[in-house]
């Protein structure tokens, strides 16, 4: 399969080099306007870097998945494009976490999907990236969530520290109208694990705080009351301001039947009842996302740890009904 990835920075190489060690795919242009042929990864031919992505989608490239990886203001203009602009419209796409930051672009996406149902040319593919589902103590426990039963309480407790130097890296980050905010940055993958794993919520409550970032345009601490639509509640309490360096992540699962427990800065312990399991850390779950969407796309078959559009965009307007109650 024949890759194009738009945007070249943290996570864009993050995935180029996945698409290199993958045997079913092909790196076949990288479209960034701020990078020069010297910054390709070896072996990539200079003809292969494309700068304007208006352009480039309207010269309708043959490559058979798109991934987004720009940041997070750019994903709206730049799905819309890819899905709309004829004949590329229908290509595959993998787009970065938060789908979209603005609510009024949600029902712009599922129209377009809606439309193309109706024309019976069907649904594009849109796969968004949300690797922590595939860390193998999140297999493990979603495996053996008949042990925890019926979800009666999920605590949840992100400690995280980003420093002057995170947000002084990229130009987007921290700023309310590009980045959106920690929830859209950081916490959605949290909150997509949450999901992911105790069924769906509804956000109720909540209130943010400002402590160490006055430098950026958002908050850098919250805490977020919600429901599972199926009954139970939860809470979750996040920050970046934690001093001197990230300190502790932690996801609490108390269901009918038994107790578990996600942990450790990777996310990479987990405890159920009485067993404990420790993973090693490393980032083989961002190459799994990919071999989930060529295995789907070639063979059919298809991963459910894989997040598709309409849920990405369900946890966009979640956050956005939480900063309309806290901001
Ligand atoms: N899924 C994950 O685990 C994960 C991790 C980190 C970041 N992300 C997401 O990935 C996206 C990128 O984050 P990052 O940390 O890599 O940011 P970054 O700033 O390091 O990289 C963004 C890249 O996009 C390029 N870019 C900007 N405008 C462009 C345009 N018009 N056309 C093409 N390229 C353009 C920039 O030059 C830069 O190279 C964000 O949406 C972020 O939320 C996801």
């Amino acid at each position: 399969m024949k890759v194009a990835v738009v945007g070249y920075g943290h996570i864009g190489k993050q995935h180029c080099i996945n698409i290199i060690e993958n045997d079913r795919l092909e790196l076949a242009y990288i479209c960034d306007p701020y990078i020069q042929a010297d910054d390709l990864p070896d072996g990539l031919d200079e003809s292969c870097l494309v700068t304007d992505y208006d352009e480039f989608i309207e010269s309708c490239p043959e490559i058979d998945l798109l991934i987004i990886a720009t940041p997070n203001n750019l994903h709206y203009p730049m799905l819309e494009k890819a899905m709309t602009q004829y004949p590329f419209a229908g290509t595959p796409i993998l787009v970065e976490k938060p789908v979209v930051i603005k609510s009024e672009h949600i029902d712009k996406l599922q129209n377009i999907q809606e439309q193309r149902v109706k024309d019976g040319i069907g649904e594009i593919p849109i796969f968004v990236n949300y690797p922590l589902r595939f860390l193998p103590s999140v297999n493990v426990l979603k495996n053996s969530w008949e042990s925890i039963g019926k979800i009666r309480v999920a605590n949840v407790g992100v400690f995280w520290n980003r420093n002057k130097g995170y947000y002084e890296a990229a130009n987007w980050r921290g700023k309310l109208e590009e980045e959106g905010g920690p929830l859209f940055n950081e916490f959605i993958h949290h909150l997509d694990l949450i999901s992911y794993l105790g069924g769906e919520i509804v956000i109720e409550s909540g209130s943010i705080g400002d402590y160490a970032h006055k430098y950026t345009e958002v908050e850098d601490t919250g805490i977020i009351n919600f429901n599972f639509v199926d009954g139970g509640l939860g809470v979750i309490t996040y920050t970046v301001a934690t001093p001197n360096k990230s300190f502790d992540v932690n996801l609490h699962f108390i269901g009918d039947k038994g107790s578990a427990k996600l942990t450790g800065l990777y996310t990479n312990r987990l405890l159920i009842n009485d067993d404990v399991y420790e993973f090693p850390i490393n980032r083989k779950h961002y190459a799994q996302v990919l071999t989930a969407i060529s295995d789907y796309l070639i063979d059919g078959h298809r991963d459910e740890r894989l997040c598709m559009m309409d849920e990405g965009l369900k946890l966009v307007a979640s956050i956005n009904k939480f900063y309309s109650i806290t901001r």
